[in-house]
């Protein structure tokens, strides 16, 4: 799968997994990417005690308080989570931790509903996973529209989706 979206990091110095959990996506990226320093930042209790390698660090905190600072900051996963309230927050923050950088960039992978023109069946599974979110968390699955209004309402600029993940896509989302 990294092979298939090289591109996406290539160029890149630097990468923080929000939400990164226990490092798993990281660690495969960080094999790929021997020279990218990578953060998985996560909640102080997930990443207590995780050790570290030489281009991986752990850091604990709040996503909705700050994130450390990065040329590429990853959310894979955690947006179908929140409301468009929450997202806003979150997405801030992420341009933020950007800051001026040149190659700065959010990396999101998660569903767009109805970017598959005609697979009714996998957009019939998204819709399932919509009501799960809303029932479960204060989230929601969310289409094209529904997400560009979210990035350009953080102050982002430019987008581009790629459907290359089958159920999840790739949105890389630029200041
Ligand atoms: C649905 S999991 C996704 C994990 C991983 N990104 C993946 O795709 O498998 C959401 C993650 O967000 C983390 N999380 C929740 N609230 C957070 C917060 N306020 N700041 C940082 N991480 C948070 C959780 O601890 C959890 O690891």
């Amino acid at each position: 799968m990294i092979e298939k979206c090289k591109g996406v990091l290539e160029g890149l110095e630097s990468l923080v997994d929000v939400g990164g959990g226990t490092g798993t996506m990281v660690k495969a990226i960080a094999k790929s990417f021997p020279h990218l320093k990578c953060t998985v930042f996560d909640l102080p209790h997930v990443v207590h005690g995780l050790q570290g390698t030489d281009n991986i660090e752990y850091v604990g905190g709040d996503m909705f308080q700050a994130i450390p600072s990065a040329d590429s900051i990853v959310l894979k996963t955690i947006m179908h989570n929140w409301n468009d309230e929450e997202c806003l927050k979150i997405l801030k923050r992420c341009k933020e931790a950007i800051g001026k950088r040149e190659k700065g960039k959010v990396i999101i992978i998660d569903v767009v509903i109805g970017n598959l023109k005609g697979d009714i069946v996998l957009d019939q599974t998204k819709l399932y996973y919509d009501m799960e979110m809303m029932v479960l968390v204060t989230g929601k699955e969310r289409n094209e529209k529904d997400w560009v209004k979210l990035f350009f309402s953080a102050g982002f600029n430019h987008y581009k989706i790629t459907p290359v993940l089958g159920f999840k896509s790739l949105i890389e989302v630029y200041p």
